[in-house]
C-alpha cells in the first residue's frame, strides 16, 4: 500500500544508519506492542483496527445517519487531537472545498478551535436557518475552547429548537464516566461516545473522536478502519523490512545529524489539514526536554512560490517528506492552442498530472542538490482504505520515534504553562496568586 523511498538519503547519511539502530527499534517496537514503555498506558491505538468497540461503531453509523436525515449542518466543537483528524480526513476524501460543494451530507463546521469572536459570529451566521446538530468533543471534558464554543452552540440550539428537542440533536465524544461534559451529558440526555481512556487525544482519529463527524460527511469508516487494519498488520512484524521502522529510522538518524525540522510536503491541496493533524500528532509527541524535530508542512507546487526558496537555500537544518498520491480521480488533458502565444503546445495533450509529477521528481532532486535530504511516500490513490493506512503509519511511527528520543511520546505536559496562565488571567477560583504575578509582569 505505502512505498517509501530512501534512496535520496544515501548522500546524507552512513550506509548503516538502519542497521544501527536495530536495537533501539526492536526495543521501541517491543514496547509499544506490549504497552510496558514510558506512557505504556495510551497505547490502546495500537490494536485498535482490530479491537475498537463493534456495537459503538454501529451506534456512529445509526447517529451519522440521523444527522444526515435531520441536519443541513453538523457543528463539530473541539481542539486538538479533538478536531485536526476529522477534519484532515473529510477534506483530504472529500475536498477541502467540502462545504461549497453541491451534496446530499451535512456541511461540517468546525468551532472550539480558537478564541476567535469573528470566527464563532461567522459560524452562526453560516448555519443561518438551515437546520443543524452539534457534535461536542473533549477527552478531559474541561478543555476551556470547546467548553465556551458549547456553551454558546447550546444555548443557540436549545432557542432554535427547543431543549428537549435539541437534547436529541447533541452528541457529545468525551471520557466514559469522568468530566463536566459527561456530567452534562447524562444529566441532558444527550447521546454519547467514548474516548477509550488507553488512547490520547492526537491518537483517537480512528475513535468516536473522528469517525462520527467523518461518517457524517458520508466517508466510508468501514474501508478507512480495514485501511488502518491492514497498516497494523503490516508494521506489527518486526524487523527491518517494516516500513514504519526504515522511516523512524531515517527521521532519528538526520535528526542526530543535526537536522531540527521536518517539512512534510503535500501536492493535493486536500491534503492540508492532513499535514496539520500530522504536526500536532508529531509535536506533542516529540517536542520535550528540549528534544525533537520541529513539524512543518508546505502545500506543492503553491509553497515552491514562497518557501520554496527558504527550502532551497535558507538554513541546512531540514530535511523533506514528500507525500504522492498516484492516481489522481480523473483526467484533464492540456488543450492544443494552434497560436502557441504562450509556447506550450509542447504539452498539449499531456495529462496535467504528468506534469505534477515532473514538478514532483524536479523538486526533490533540486532540494537534494540545495543540502536538503528527501523521503518520498507514494500512495495510490486518495481513498479511504489508503487513508485509514496512512494514519496508522504515522502514528506508529510517532510511538517508534518518541521512544528512539528517549521521549513520552503520550504525554504534553508542556501544553500546560499557557492554560494555567490563561485561567490566573480570566480569574479563576483558586488561581489568585499567579494572577498578581502575572498582571505584575504584563
Ligand atoms: O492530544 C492531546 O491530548 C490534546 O491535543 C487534546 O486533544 C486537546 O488538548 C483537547 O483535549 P480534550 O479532548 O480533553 O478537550
Amino acid at each position: 500500500m505505502l512505498q517509501l523511498d530512501l534512496s535520496k538519503l544515501s548522500s546524507f547519511l552512513p550506509d548503516d544508519y538502519l542497521v544501527s539502530r536495530t536495537q533501539g527499534l526492536e526495543l521501541a517496537h517491543t514496547m509499544l506492542q506490549e504497552s510496558n514503555g514510558p506512557g505504556g498506558e495510551f497505547t490502546g491505538w495500537v490494536k485498535l483496527p482490530a479491537n475498537y468497540d463493534k456495537v459503538e461503531f454501529e451506534r456512529i453509523k445509526g447517529a451519522a445517519k440521523k444527522i444526515r436525515t435531520d441536519s443541513q449542518v453538523l457543528v463539530v466543537i473541539g481542539i486538538g487531537g479533538s478536531y485536526l483528524g476529522a477534519r484532515a480526513v473529510i477534506e483530504l476524501l472529500n475536498s477541502n472545498n467540502y462545504n461549497l460543494k453541491k451534496k446530499d451530507t451535512p456541511d461540517i463546521l468546525f468551532v472550539g478551535n480558537s478564541l476567535s469572536t469573528d470566527a464563532m459570529l461567522e459560524t452562526i451566521a453560516l448555519i443561518g436557518n438551515r437546520d443543524f446538530s452539534i457534535n461536542v468533543i473533549s477527552k478531559s471534558g474541561t478543555t476551556t475552547e470547546p467548553a465556551v464554543a458549547f456553551r454558546i452552540f447550546k444555548s443557540l440550539i436549545e432557542a432554535r429548537y427547543g431543549k428537549q428537542a435539541a437534547a436529541k440533536r447533541i452528541y457529545a465524544t468525551t471520557d466514559k464516566a469522568r468530566g463536566a461534559l459527561k456530567t452534562l451529558a447524562d444529566t441532558e440526555g444527550y447521546e454519547t461516545f467514548v474516548v477509550p481512556d488507553d488512547i490520547g487525544g492526537r491518537y483517537s482519529v480512528l475513535t468516536a473522536v473522528g469517525l462520527l463527524p467523518i461518517a457524517t460527511a458520508g466517508i466510508d469508516i468501514d474501508a478507512l478502519m480495514s485501511g488502518a487494519q491492514s497498516a497494523m498488520d503490516a508494521l506489527a512484524v518486526p524487523g527491518l523490512k517494516n516500513v514504519g521502522w526504515q522511516y523512524a529510522a531515517a527521521r532519528h538518524a538526520l535528526y542526530e545529524d543535526g537536522k531540527r525540522i521536518e517539512i512534510l510536503a503535500g501536492y493535493e491541496p486536500s491534503f492540508r489539514f492532513f499535514a496539520e493533524w500530522w504536526k500536532q500528532l508529531y509535536g506533542e509527541s516529540e517536542g520535550k526536554q528540549g528534544k525533537g524535530l520541529f513539524p512543518a508542512s508546505v502545500e506543492f507546487t503553491a509553497d515552491l512560490h514562497s518557501m520554496g526558496q527558504y527550502i532551497q537555500d535558507g538554513h541546512r537544518n531540514l530535511f523533506e517528506t514528500v507525500i504522492r498520491f498516484e492516481q489522481p480521480s480523473g483526467k484533464l488533458l492540456i488543450p492544443i492552442d494552434p497560436d502557441n502565444v504562450d509556447g506550450l503546445n509542447f504539452l498539449a495533450g499531456k495529462d496535467l498530472s504528468f506534469v505534477a509529477e515532473q514538478a514532483l521528481r524536479g523538486t526533490i532532486l533540486a532540494h537534494v542538490d540545495g543540502g536538503v535530504p528527501n523521503i518520498l511516500i507514494t500512495l495510490p490513490a486518495i481513498r479511504a482504505d489508503v487513508v485509514g493506512w496512512l494514519i496508522y503509519f504515522y502514528e506508529y511511527v510517532c510511538g517508534l520515534s518518541g521512544y528512539l528520543l528517549q521521549v513520552n511520546p503520550f504525554d504534553q505536559p508542556g501544553v500546560e504553562a499557557y492554560k494555567k496562565n490563561m485561567f490566573a488571567l480570566l480569574g479563576k477560583p483558586g488561581y489568585e496568586d499567579r494572577k498578581a504575578e502575572l498582571e505584575s509582569r504584563l
